[in-house]
């Protein structure tokens, strides 16, 4: 059964040590790509893609994000009397209602951040997007799954084929048939080494998940890196509830590693405009 998807989880909680000593006192989803955080992007496909309420899961160190999206009195007053256009700042602004923020006490895992927000869930089904993962399609990424889950229904992550080398750092889907972009998931896997991967298929920061994950993750079950994983939750609906691994017509860019962050820049940059001819002289 589908049933629109109106809900998605941000987990922002994490402390992006991959990028210190940026994300010291700034989170790694406020860092600027070209002219916007990195989870205004996140939030924009979110939107793209009709989800209603943003739920950010958050931690200490991280209301900067949650201010980002509210109104800046000051800053629009006195642009206004000034005659500046408030045209730039129009899609930070969350609606009255829209964003609703839970809290992740301690780092316990992207399950955890997850199960976090349950009670903000409910009994429907909801999307999670990982900030980290800019992607950049058109339609956005997240709007083309929710095309996909309304053909398949059940679960659905995105996912995308990645080097051998590099299955230690995904959760890697065990395949089944392959019909246009959705793969049927027959099994999960976080962050099998390349010799026990049952494939190459990465999963990215992508969900539309049903509500029992919820209950899967309820039970605090410790896998990978001693984390409550996702992937083990994920995979426990396997056989129960139809799931699929989609892969979406999108570049991904994964901004919570240097180079990523770096190439992301880059690249939105090359794309925009007004600074692309600079860009392309000075970069050859
Ligand atoms: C998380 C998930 C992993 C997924 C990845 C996508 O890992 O646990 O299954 O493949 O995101 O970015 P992390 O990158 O948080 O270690």
């Amino acid at each position: 059964m589908t049933h629109k998807v109106r809900k998605a989880v941000f987990p922002v909680a994490g402390l992006g040590t991959r990028l210190l000593p940026a994300t010291k006192t700034m989170p790694k989803e406020m860092l600027t790509i070209v002219d916007r955080p990195l989870i205004q992007y996140a939030v924009d496909e979110a939107r793209e893609a009709g989800i209603e309420q943003l739920v950010f899961v958050t931690g200490r160190g991280k209301a900067s994000l949650v201010d980002y999206f509210d109104m800046a009195y000051e800053l629009e007053r006195t642009m206004g009397e000034k005659g500046k256009a408030l045209d730039p700042l129009a899609s930070s602004r969350a609606g009255y209602g829209e964003l609703v923020t839970v809290r992740q006490q301690q780092p316990l895992g992207l399950g955890h951040a997850v199960w976090c927000a349950r009670e903000v869930i409910g009994e429907e089904p909801f999307a999670v997007l990982l900030p980290d993962d800019l992607m950049v399609g058109k339609p956005g990424a997240l709007k083309q799954m929710v095309d996909a889950y309304a053909r398949l229904g059940g679960n659905i992550v995105c996912a995308e084929e990645v080097a051998a080398e590099a299955t230690a750092s995904y959760g890697i889907v065990d395949p089944g048939a392959t019909e246009g972009n959705a793969t049927e998931v027959k099994g999960l896997v976080e962050k099998p080494d390349p010799a026990s991967a049952p494939s190459r298929l990465a999963v990215i920061g992508r969900y539309i998940l049903q509500p029992q994950v919820m209950e899967e993750l309820s039970a605090h079950e410790t896998g990978a890196g001693g984390e409550i994983q996702l992937t083990d939750a994920m995979a426990r609906l396997i056989g129960r509830q139809s799931f699929h691994a989609v892969k979406v017509d999108a570049t991904r860019y994964d901004c919570g590693s240097k180079a990523g962050f770096v190439l992301a820049n880059c690249a939105l940059g090359l794309a925009d405009p007004d600074i692309a001819p600079l860009l392309r002289e000075r970069l050859g």
